[in-house]
């Protein structure tokens, strides 16, 4: 139902889009002086829209890449758009030209988030929230959550019966939501966890559905779910208010805030902020650690070395009966390594979204106000020229830093993920205790992907999970 909405509403937007291209093109070409980049803008082909969206996007963009160069145009969902592919070009748009090009999401999805959440924002309020963010995320706050957070990865693994075929990327998921909740909240009672959760995950169905007030429909669901996430937020908020404590969770950074003004934050702009924070952590580290997973099992040699990393720790933790420490998870030299290669093999975001605020002029090439603009970090991540033979998984490349710009798995500049270290931290902590704990096998078909949206291998990586004895 949701997909033949979706595929109506891509297929007018774009006729629509066109029509009106085709006036603005005639009337405002001739008085532009730098040159639009190369690419086509003609027909918004509709096919190739529905590719970048249904199927591999990444064929999408290589394919343009190899014809156009760094740099070129296109339409995606009827919106022109310029591409960039290169690393200086990526610096230019995130970092030292941030200020000109402004985040850009649907409508339909800022309602879902909550339109106060700060990646919807640019300028002073964004740079406010965006320290207080990062301040709850920062080392010194994170290095108190190791212990919970290996508490969690035991816990879920818990219900997994040997040799029974889970979805990895649904249970990792369930673990990057509770990660995401510690974090937020630090300890919160169960009942609200088990509200939140489900609650959310109505939202997260209607993310990517058709937007239409339809009752039944996934995103009218979702919208639902969402005011009432909004007030399970709000029962928390008021809660925590009366406690009167000052915590350093998210939640406590955005409780204590008061701006030059000694204006505290809205409810509603705690609430946005919490559900962004919650929707930007889960699904992305929850991909990147199915992959891991894949990755490993791909390599046994390569799984060996890792296990002999965890079990050197595990064994000078009294066989696990000390919990990981804060200075044992900074020093997994080899998995650490594991991590950034599959961040970069992967590259679960593919690209930054952005718009033009203002006519912007790029090596000579002109893009123009309104236009979108995409920095294509999968292709930089993929380029032979700063990665030998980009398609091989090989953690020891990284031995040696990449070249400035070439790695941008968290993104860069203003925007860039703030809870980076955090998902590094929870992905070490996820592979010491499967690696030392559980042997696994993928099942069934083990090369294709699946976009949801991000790139997670089919079926979301069934596999078989066997405890080991412990004697
Ligand atoms: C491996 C996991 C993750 C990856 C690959 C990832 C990647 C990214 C990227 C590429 C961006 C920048 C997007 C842009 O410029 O448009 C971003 C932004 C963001 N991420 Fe992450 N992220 C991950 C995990 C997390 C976690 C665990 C959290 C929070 C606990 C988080 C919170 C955020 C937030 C709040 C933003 C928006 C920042 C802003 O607009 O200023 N992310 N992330
Ligand atoms: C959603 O939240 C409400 C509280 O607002 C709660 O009563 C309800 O059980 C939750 N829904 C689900 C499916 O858990």
């Amino acid at each position: 139902m949701d997909a033949i909405f979706t595929y109506v509403f891509i297929f007018l937007l774009t006729l629509l889009s066109f029509l009106i291209f085709m006036k603005r093109d005639k009337r405002e070409e001739p008085e532009k002086r730098a040159k639009l980049p190369p690419g086509s803008l003609g027909w918004p082909y509709i096919g190739e829209t529905l590719q970048l969206y249904s199927q591999d996007p990444n064929t999408f963009f290589s394919t343009k890449q190899k014809r156009y160069g760094e740099i070129f145009k296109t339409h995606i969902l009827g919106c022109p758009c310029v591409m960039l592919a290169s690393p200086e070009a990526a610096k230019f748009v995130l970092v030292t030209e941030a200020h000109l090009f402004k985040p850009t999401y649907p409508k339909s999805k800022e309602r879902l988030i909550g339109p106060s959440a700060l990646f919807f924002h640019q300028g002073d309020y964004h740079i406010r929230l965006r320290k207080l963010v990062q301040g709850s995320l920062s080392l010194d706050i994170i290095r108190n959550l190791v212990p919970h957070i290996e508490a969690i990865a035991v816990s879920g693994s818990d219900s997994w019966v040997s040799g029974q075929v889970i979805n990895t990327f649904h249970e990792m998921k369930k673990y990057s939501f509770q990660v995401g909740i510690l974090a937020t909240f630090g300890h919160l009672e169960a009942h609200y966890k088990q509200e939140l959760n489900n609650n959310y995950t109505i939202l997260e169905k209607g993310y990517n559905s058709f937007p239409t007030n339809i009752p039944g429909t996934s995103y009218k669901k979702a919208l639902l779910a969402r005011k009432r996430l909004r007030e399970i937020l709000g029962d928390i908020i008021s809660e925590r208010k009366e406690k009167r404590l000052l915590e350093k969770d998210l939640l406590g950074c955005l409780l204590n805030s008061k701006d030059k003004k000694g204006e505290v934050l809205t409810d509603d702009q705690i609430a946005d902020n919490i559900l962004g924070v919650l929707f930007a952590a889960q699904d992305t580290t929850a991909s990147v650690m199915t992959w891991i997973l894949k990755y490993l099992h791909d390599e046994p040699k390569l799984l060996e070395a890792v296990k002999a990393e965890h079990n050197a720790i595990r064994e000078s933790n009294e066989e696990g009966n000390q919990p990981l420490s804060w200075a044992q998870t900074r020093n997994m030299p080899i998995s650490s390594k594991v991590v950034l290669e599959s961040l970069r093999m992967a590259s679960i975001i593919s690209f930054a979204f952005r718009e033009a605020v203002v006519d912007v002029e790029y090596k000579g090439y002109l893009i123009p106000k309104g236009w979108k603009v995409m920095p294509l970090f999968r292709n930089i991540h993929h380029n032979p020229e700063f990665f030998a033979d980009p398609h091989k998984f090989d953690p020891s490349r990284l031995e040696v830093a990449p070249k400035p710009n070439t790695f941008m798995p968290f993104g860069s500049g203003v925007h860039a993920c703030p809870g980076n270290e955090l998902a590094k931290l929870e992905l070490l902590i996820m592979m010491h205790h499967l690696v030392t704990k559980f042997r696994w096998e993928v099942v069934g078909s083990q090369n294709e992907i699946q976009y949801s949206p991000f790139p997670v291998p089919l079926h979301g990586l069934p596999a078989k999970f066997w405890k080991k004895s412990t004697c």
